[in-house]
């Protein structure tokens, strides 16, 4: 286990409130001892004490779950490095130190190139690892250029392209439900499923973050790393273990099985929206064009859906929706797996049948099956939701993650010709939205979104 680690961008939001919070969940489950180090680097004119007291009130605020003592272990352990990560004197100085080094970029998708290729002049001690977040590259060709930097810099398990999606239970929830029981995979191809809806719709809003998102928009967002990693999960072929080839080989697998969208594809299955003002609770929400930093001129689209196929023996005629969503009234945040209907029914006028529905929440994590059941008249049918909670894990999703890295385990990190694949999905989407084909829909905030004329949901 590496018992170092450099988080460059330290002063960030990232660091604030999941990494450090991370390392407090790995003291205090006895993963981390007096022997690890925390060197926090960011171009802020700090101190090893200041950043030590930065450190302990974040863990005051945001990791309030774990004791005092732990806190303040972590906090201790902390020293800092004034460095620009463009800068390989700093960048040395950051990650000196005796032995292997986990190195985290915490910073701007824009800095990870500068970042790497600064980490390259100065050199790693071996068996070093580095640990980079969505989304990785801007597109398919920088994505490529970045991943021939990190292999110049350390061999490819030493490389953990994160997604905190993967570190969540969902793993678990969806391979444990598809595989460890008889009564579903039998069931899980197309001629039993007609269509899984990805979905992350959430009410918040912009949340000051548009130095970031206003060139990001929701399609990089949140869908070409975090929706694709989870249609990966629901759609894969069974793994013969969760180790880190099997695992991640069969996912690069349902990548490359995505039909190629055209630009015709592109118009009729893809959609793109921005919210306008509005209110969600009890508060107002301005206009994203209004929100600080934006530039109305990018046309950001803080709404997107895709549908996507897949061209395989498991999955032809299946569709597979991903949507995302900012600013919006309600929180849907599951995977949805919809079930055909029965081929006959014998109950006359008596009752209608909606389909089955497996639904995997994703927040708070979930397993709900929407079943047919009797209703309260003889003979008659009635919708019945069987839900379950699932157990709290024993880490939260970045404690999980830092363990991975610094024990070593790439499994659930994404692997170079991986991230390669799911921006090879989305090329298409992207260069045909660069061009307008598809309009920018509005919606107000706080509605459930454009109305849709495909999928019958709400709308504005
Ligand atoms: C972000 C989105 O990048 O990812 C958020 O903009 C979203 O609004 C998030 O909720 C998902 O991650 P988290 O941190 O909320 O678990």
């Amino acid at each position: 286990m590496i018992d170092r680690l450099t988080i460059f961008g330290a002063s960030g939001d990232l660091c604030a409130r999941y990494l450090l919070p991370g390392l407090a969940a790995l003291r205090a489950a006895g993963h981390l001892d007096d022997r690890f180090q925390l060197t926090g680097a960011d171009r802020s004119d700090w101190d090893d004490a200041r950043f030590r007291s930065w450190a302990a009130a974040q863990l005051d605020r945001h990791a309030d779950a774990w004791s005092a003592d732990t806190r303040q272990a972590v906090a201790a352990a902390a020293r800092f490095s004034r460095a620009d990560v463009t800068d390989p004197a700093a960048v040395a100085s950051a990650v000196a130190g005796d032995g292997p080094v986990a190195v985290y970029l915490a910073l701007p998708p824009a800095l990870f190139s500068p970042a790497v290729a600064a980490l390259d002049r100065v050199g790693l001690p071996p068996g070093s690892r580095i640990v980079l977040e969505k989304p990785f590259g801007e597109d398919l060709d920088g994505a490529v250029e970045l991943n021939r930097l990190l292999a110049d810099l350390v061999p490819e398990d030493a490389v953990f392209r994160v997604d905190h999606f993967l570190a969540m239970t969902t793993v678990e929830n969806v391979l444990g439900s598809r595989l460890a029981n008889r009564v579903l995979e039998p069931l899980w191809n197309s001629a039993h499923i007609a269509e899984v809806e990805i979905v992350w719709d959430e009410h918040l809003a912009l949340e000051g973050r548009a130095g970031y998102y206003d060139s990001a928009g929701a399609l990089k967002d949140m869908v070409q790393n975090h929706l694709l990693q989870l249609l990966c999960l629901v759609a894969m072929e069974p793994p013969i273990s969760l180790g880190e080839r099997d695992l991640r080989d069969r996912k690069v697998d349902v990548l490359r099985s995505v039909r190629p969208l055209t630009d015709e594809d592109v118009r009729h299955r893809t959609r793109r929206a921005r919210y306008l003002a509005g209110r969600i609770d009890d508060h107002d929400v301005p206009a994203y064009v209004d929100e600080h930093g934006v530039d109305p001129d990018r046309r950001t689209e803080t709404f997107a859906e895709v549908e996507l196929e897949l061209d395989s023996w498991r999955w032809s005629g299946t569709n597979f929706r991903l949507r995302s969503g900012k600013a919006l009234g309600g929180d849907r945040k599951e995977v949805a797996v919809h079930f055909r209907p029965v081929p006959h029914l014998p109950f006359g006028h008596s009752g209608e049948a909606l389909p089955n529905a497996l639904r995997f929440g994703l927040d708070p994590e979930s397993l709900t099956l929407d079943v047919m059941g009797t209703g309260s008249r003889a003979r008659t049918l009635a919708p019945l939701s069987l839900t379950a909670q699932l157990a709290q894990p024993d880490l939260p999703p970045y404690g999980r993650l830092l363990l991975d890295v610094l024990t070593g385990n790439p499994a659930l990190s994404i692997r170079g010709d991986e991230a390669e694949e799911a921006w090879r999905v989305l090329t298409p989407v992207l260069s045909a939205w660069s061009r307008n084909l598809v309009p920018l829909e509005e919606y107000r905030a706080g509605s459930n979104g454009p109305v849709s004329t495909r999928s019958g949901d709400g709308g504005a």
